[in-house]
Parts: C-alpha cells; structure tokens; sequence
C-alpha cells in the first residue's frame, strides 16, 4: 500500500512536469515563470529600435540597458512597472528628455512577455 501511493506520488510528478514543458516548448499558454529566451525575442521585436540590439542603447533614443546599474539593481516588478507605464519626458526621473513608451510602444505586450524581457534584460548586467 506504502507503495502504491508513492508510485502514484511519482507519477503525479512525472505528469506535472511534462505538462510543464509542453507549455514552455509549444508556445500556446504562457508558461508560470519568467522565460528569458522568450524574453530575448520580445526585447528584439519591440525595444531594440531605441535601445539597440546589443542594448548599449542608441544616442537620441533610448539608454543602455545592458550593464545598467538601474536595470541589476531594480526589482523585477519595478522593471515590470516601468516598462508597462513607460517614463515620459515630463516625468522628474527622466534623464534623457526622450519619452520611454508604455510597454516599448507595443500596447498588445502582455504582462508575461514583459516578465520575459525582464528576465532577458537581468542576463545581461
Ligand atoms: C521609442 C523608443 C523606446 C522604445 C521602443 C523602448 N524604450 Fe526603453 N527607454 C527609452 C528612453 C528614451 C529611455 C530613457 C528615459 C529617461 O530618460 O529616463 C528608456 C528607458 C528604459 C529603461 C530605464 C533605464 C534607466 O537606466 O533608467 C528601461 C528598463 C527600458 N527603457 C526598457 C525598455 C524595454 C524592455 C523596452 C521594450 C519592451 C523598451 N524600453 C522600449 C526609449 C524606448
């Protein structure tokens, strides 16, 4: 009896974690955590036009993300909160006079690719 309720233990597990992959591999539901690939093809789609493909920024447009200090020392959900509300040139923290877009511009981003580009921008410090 013992047994039995560890194999069901184990199978339960097997099943969870292969249900896990499928979801992370098949690209239809977006998977529970942060998935800095995904993340990388995000960040080339909608912010490498100002931040550059490298991410050491574009002069007139947007800052250097790679290496920032902002970006190794802010929490993931401040970058979250910055990257959904954008920073516009009004706004005091605002260094540049250029407007950081909500979401890059892409209104149709959605929080989980924005956690995606988070974990992709945290590769790179
Ligand atoms: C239209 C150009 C543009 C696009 C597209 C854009 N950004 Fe920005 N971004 C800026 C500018 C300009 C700033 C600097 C604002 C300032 O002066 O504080 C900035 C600032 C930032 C900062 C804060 C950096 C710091 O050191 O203060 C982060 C993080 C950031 N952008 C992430 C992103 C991400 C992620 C995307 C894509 C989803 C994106 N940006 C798309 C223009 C852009």
């Amino acid at each position: 009896m013992k047994n039995a309720l560890l194999l069901l233990a184990v199978l339960l597990l097997a099943a969870c974690g292969s249900g896990a992959t499928d979801t992370a591999s098949g690209g239809g539901e977006a998977p529970a955590v942060a998935d800095a690939a995904n993340g990388e093809t995000v960040y080339l789609n909608t912010c490498a036009s100002c931040h550059g493909a490298d991410a050491l920024g574009v002069d007139g447009l947007g800052k250097a993300l790679a290496g920032s200090s902002f970006v190794a020392d802010a929490s993931e959900a401040d970058l979250v909160a910055l990257i959904t509300t954008g920073r516009p040139s009004s706004d005091p923290a605002n260094s540049t006079g250029v407007d950081m877009p909500p979401k890059g511009g892409n209104p149709s981003l959605s929080e989980q690719s924005i956690r995606d580009v988070v974990a992709y921008l945290k590769t790179l410090d």
